[in-house]
């Protein structure tokens, strides 16, 4: 299975009848209303054709002072010409109610649909493994979630509403033309073809355009993200000119885009109407003949000439529909493609729940690569004790925060096993495993909300007791008491509008709350000066204690404290021991890297 999204069609986007049948379940709850909008389009497409129509007794019997006989019923002038201003108005009430009926339902409709699909969609994108996050920009993703399943649902249900309202548009329009001359409806008829050709023609290419328009629009949104998370770094590096420059060729290029489809586009319509004018012409050649002949009533040909004029609307209409109805199941076909995404990351069937460690983790023989034939951990071998604290120290890059990231399960490994208790964490049930599991990242992630909405992310349920206790124990309740609305204070997106160290501060808080048997900390204090740093051990201490922990550190101070130091390098496990234990390897990696790193930190303590 390929994680990575199409930029523009997806492989499924000319599977017609796959894309439907995927998009039915969708539309069924709709049915009732559905069926009702299209049959209200009925009507809407036939009235064109009744005012066509109803030219022919105006002139022949209103002004000429005829009677009208239709169907053997024979109708005064008088009568008519009463009849026909109310006959205008009732006409206009009808269709004024029944254009409201049909843009109600189908907004209601479309958006029913195109909701129902954004939520399944957000289940989807919060069900899929960071894998999928990595390898996709944000400005596909965006797209795939706020563009196509707008434009899938509400053009499926526009597009068949308006395919039916042409199609008896154009039907009720040609019975007024064979109605009064069947020989002028084959000329007029002949040329309405001949017109509508370049749309057919020109379809193709309007695709490529808005394909390369997509693939410019993904990459403004990924350029707008990008400019929003690293606005710091914009700034301290003066990147504002070359972020500025990347936006501008971009909108350049999507102006260029949008150009180049109106120079293809826009001929189009002028083209149309020569042709149709062709018509006309000849239309109006033939049927003056007709008149001066007396095989026609001047009425007969001015209803006829307007339905000539209305048809080339809802046939204009019905190329546009087929062109429309092509992007629909474009954007239908990346919309499942997003559906049909298969996490990696998933429960097996008989997965069984855990609550707590009984004895120990085990690393065995686990290989693992992020990108393929690009091994990170080769062959790594590791015991953990229930209870134990181990620290992980080694090199940048070595692969510490990747070895405790498949604790949790965010990658599966390519071969060996890690076995929580002897069962592979493969076979656990993944919500249980990772509710054993508290984890404190070095850049760590607020949510837009409040302190408190942050804390209690750790445990829902949490009492006001227990939030005063983590509040306490990781040393927050100083800084809380300076603010005006203490816990309740609004942290701003990402947590901006809190330091560092704060931000720290509030995802012990969070861990310590959740109170996991199993506590990973990947450079938890590091955002804290030494002073903090010696308060939050205290509280990490406190959040450590009866808990296996892992904790990833430069600091020493963090290190003494582990039962087990674990050097890793280039994805290897090199040196396992207690802190005595590896300073006595003689040229050791541990004792190199505490000369080196921990040496001088040790006059701080
Ligand atoms: N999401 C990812 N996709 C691809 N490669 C990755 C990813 N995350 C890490 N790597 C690579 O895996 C290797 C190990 O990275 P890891 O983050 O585990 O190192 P580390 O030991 O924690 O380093 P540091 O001390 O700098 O935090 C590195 O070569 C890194 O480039
Ligand atoms: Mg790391």
């Amino acid at each position: 299975m390929e994680y990575k999204l199409k930029e523009t069609i997806s492989k499924d986007a000319f599977r017609y009848g796959y894309l439907v049948n995927k998009i039915f379940p969708f539309l069924k709850p709709h049915m009732g209303r559905i069926i009702l909008n299209m049959i209200v389009a009925v009507p809407l497409g036939l009235l064109d054709g009744v005012v066509a129509f109803a030219l022919k007794p105006y002139m022949d019997c209103v002004i000429n002072g005829k009677s009208w006989v239709i169907g053997g019923f024979t109708i005064e002038q008088n009568v008519l010409a009463t009849a026909i201003p109310f006959a205008i108005v009732t006409f206009a009430l009808i269709q004024g109610l029944l254009k409201y009926t049909n843009n109600y339902l189908t907004d209601w409709t479309g958006n029913k649909v195109s909701n129902s699909l954004k939520v399944e969609l957000f289940r989807k994108l919060t069900s899929l493994d960071p894998k999928f996050y990595d390898i996709n920009s944000s400005g596909i993703v965006l797209t795939r979630f706020f563009t196509d399943p707008e434009t899938a649902s509400k053009n499926i249900i526009n597009t068949i509403k308006t395919f039916i309202m042409t199609v008896f548009g154009i039907l009720g329009l040609v019975a007024v033309l064979l109605f009064n001359s069947w020989k002028l409806a084959i000329i007029g008829v002949t040329v309405m073809g001949i017109a509508i050709t370049p749309v057919t023609l020109i379809r193709k290419r309007i695709k490529k355009v808005s394909n390369a328009t997509m693939v410019v629009g993904g990459d403004m949104t990924t350029n707008f993200n990008e400019t929003f998370a690293g606005n710091k770094i914009m700034t301290a590096y003066n990147l504002q000119k070359l972020q500025n420059n990347k936006f501008e060729k971009q909108i350049k290029e999507q102006f260029n885009l949008t150009i180049s489809l109106t120079k293809r586009v826009g001929w189009m319509s002028p083209i149309m109407y020569f042709i149709c004018s062709i018509g006309i012409a000849l239309v109006m050649f033939y049927g003056n003949h007709l008149i001066i002949s007396g095989q026609m009533t001047a009425g007969s040909f001015a209803s006829f000439v307007t339905s000539l004029l209305l048809l080339y609307k809802p046939v204009k209409d019905l190329g546009r529909t087929l062109t429309d109805l092509q992007s629909t199941f474009v954007a239908l076909g990346r919309v499942f493609e997003l559906f049909d995404l298969i996490p990696y990351i998933k429960n097996k069937e008989n997965a069984v729940k855990i609550s707590g460690l009984q004895n120990s983790i085990d690393f065995e023989h686990v290989w693992f690569e992020y990108e393929k034939d690009l091994p990170v951990l080769k062959d790594f071998n590791l015991h953990i004790q229930k209870g134990e604290t181990i620290a992980l120290v080694g090199n940048s890059g070595g692969g510490k925060s990747t070895t405790v990231n498949l604790l949790p399960r965010f990658y599966d490994i390519k071969s060996g096993s890690i076995k929580f208790d002897g069962v592979d964490i493969r076979d656990i049930d993944i919500e249980s495993l990772r509710n054993n599991i508290s984890f404190v990242f070095q850049d760590n992630f607020l949510f837009s909300g409040t302190i408190r909405e942050n804390i209690l992310m750790g445990k829902e349920t949490a009492t006001e007791d227990e939030i005063s206790n983590v509040v306490k124990m990781a040393h927050l309740d100083e800084f809380l008491s300076t603010l005006e609305k203490g816990i309740d204070t609004y942290v701003g997106e990402r947590g901006a509008s809190l330091s560092g160290g704060q931000r720290q501060r509030v995802a012990i808080a969070r861990a310590m709350i959740k109170n996991a048997p199993i506590v990973i900390l990947d450079e938890a204090t590091s955002a804290l000066d030494n002073e903090s740093e010696a308060i939050v051990q205290k509280a990490l201490d406190n959040l450590m204690q009866n808990k296996t922990v892992f904790v990833i550190a430069h600091r020493l101070s963090t290190i003494n404290n582990a039962d087990r130091i674990a050097v890793i390098n280039e994805g290897e496990l090199v040196e396992l021991g207690t802190h005595e234990q590896l300073m006595a390897i003689p040229d050791g990696n541990y004792k190199h890297l505490y000369d080196m790193q921990f040496k001088n930190q040790e006059t701080d303590l």
